[in-house]
């Protein structure tokens, strides 16, 4: 049999859908699985396009399936098992054969194994893939990370099996090392705001407004249609309008409210923390994941306090829900953006954060039509906060009225709006030249004399009357 074009190493759910699309675009592709079986399943199921694949039961016949210069794809569990993989198969490869790791690592890992590789002479890349299964069968989002040289050896396979914006791919390279996973962080990042955000106002929906999961059901399939069209969105419909097989009823009200997470949003939260960029509307979003998974304690205070939430009668309109949900939307992809540009400066990766902007367009889960104007916003004003380009600050002046009046009305009814309610506060901040800080720098300089600048001259270190 003739040489496949490339290697694929765990047939999960993500690597079988991703190894089937390589074999779709033409590209013959060996494929293994620590458990032989899987790998045969795999290819009995693989129906035309079985004659694309090469199942191998053995890391050497995997090896001895692919063509040189050989590139093999990792679809492994984040973590050590990367680990693993790549020191039992660099033995079985030559110098100048690439490993890909296009599971969703933490990027510092990536940082490491891309500087083990370069240390040794061999190429590596580290990829986000995001879209899911259907993105991977059909066409994800690619995020590369790792040697220009490396990326295009296998450019033209990931660009044929991306998701595809007007005939643009959605596969780029981001930068070197581990840029290529820290893109894909910050993706999971604004996906856990984005569908947090959409979680608040669905209970505005339902615990305020007093509507059943079929009617705002109609709500999302009718904002899909808007400024609002998005994934996330068309899928908030039909989770809505989903009907339980087993009782009849709808879906979502029978599904228990305990959020799990992987912890891509997780880690989008602490590398902001490490690098000083405040991604509020996501850290709630985290927060809020984590608040749902303490079920037993929020039952306790609910026997204590009383259910929270109360009936609103008028107060909020579904238009004003809409306007908040664009309002939000602005501020977290702003935060989400920031994030980005504070990483490039301290990684110095030279990220191209309009392109980002376009990878994101299809295939992946935070894919929407606003995209498109993110793309022509950063690349406009390459330097400045989205939030004041001119296009997003116009919408945020039209919505800005909406989500404050959504928050608050949220709130002073007992309807959580954690990230919206960051959204508001960021907002306020970062158009306020003068902030509270300096009741911040008092305070430091009164118990731990840490100084302070002053308004009245360009010294750096005064201190305040209450020091001795
Ligand atoms: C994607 C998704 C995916 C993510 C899962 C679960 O881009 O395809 O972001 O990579 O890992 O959706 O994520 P959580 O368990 O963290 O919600």
């Amino acid at each position: 049999m003739s040489k496949s074009e490339i290697g694929l190493i765990g047939l999960g759910t993500m690597g079988a859908m991703l190894s089937l699309n390589i074999a779709e675009k033409g590209f013959p592709i060996a494929v293994f699985n620590r458990t032989t079986a899987v790998t045969r399943n795999f290819h009995e199921d693989a129906g035309d396009l079985a004659d694309m694949i090469t199942p191998t039961e053995s890391l050497e016949d995997l090896v001895a399936a692919i063509a040189k210069p050989r590139a093999i794809i990792l679809m492994v569990p984040a973590g050590a098992p990367v680990d693993q993989q790549i020191e039992a198969l660099r033995p079985l490869l030559d110098e100048d054969d690439l490993i890909i790791d296009a599971g969703n690592a933490n990027f510092h890992d990536t940082n490491r194994r891309g500087a083990e590789a370069e240390d040794q002479g061999v190429p590596f890349l580290g990829i986000g893939v995001s879209g899911g299964s259907e993105g991977a069968r059909h066409g994800p989002s690619i995020m590369g990370g790792g040697t220009k040289s490396s990326w295009d050896r296998v450019e033209h396979i990931l660009k044929a099996i991306s998701a595809k914006y007007e005939g643009q791919p959605c596969a780029t390279w981001m930068g070197k090392g581990g840029s290529g996973h820290f893109v894909k962080t910050v993706h999971n990042g604004i996906e856990y705001a984005d569908m947090q955000m959409i979680a608040e106002v669905y209970g505005v929906m339902r615990d305020g407004m007093g509507m059943s999961a079929k009617e705002c059901a109609a709500v999302f399939k009718k904002w899909n249609e808007g400024p609002l069209q998005s994934y996330l969105i068309e899928i908030s419909g039909e989770v809505a309008a989903a009907e339980d097989p087993k009782t009849g009823k709808a879906m979502l009200d029978i599904i228990l409210d305990r959020a799990g997470q992987k912890g891509t949003g997780r880690w989008t939260a602490i590398e902001a923390q490490h690098l000083g960029s405040a991604i509020t509307v996501i850290e709630a979003a985290v927060a809020a994941r984590n608040m749902s998974a303490v079920l037993d304690e929020r039952r306790k205070g609910q026997n204590v306090f009383g259910a929270a939430p109360q009936k609103l009668h008028g107060e909020i309109t579904i238009d004003d829900l809409e306007q908040a949900l664009i309002g939000g939307k602005i501020v977290c992809y702003a935060q989400g953006f920031d994030l980005l540009y504070a990483a490039d400066a301290h990684f110095e990766w030279n990220l191209p954060l309009p392109e980002v902007a376009e990878v994101w367009r299809e295939g992946c889960i935070i894919r929407s039509s606003m995209l498109n104007d993110m793309a022509s916003a950063l690349r406009a004003h390459p330097e400045e906060n989205l939030m004041f380009s001119p296009y997003f600050a116009g919408l945020l002046k039209q919505s800005d009225g909406a989500l404050r009046k959504v928050a608050s009305t949220a709130i002073t009814h007992g309807l959580p709006v954690p990230a919206l309610g960051a959204a508001v506060a960021y907002f306020d901040i970062m158009r306020t030249e003068r902030s509270t800080a300096n009741m911040i720098q008092a305070q430091r300089d009164f118990f731990g004399e840490h100084g302070f600048e002053r308004v009245d001259d360009d010294q750096p270190d005064h201190h305040g009357p209450w020091v001795g």
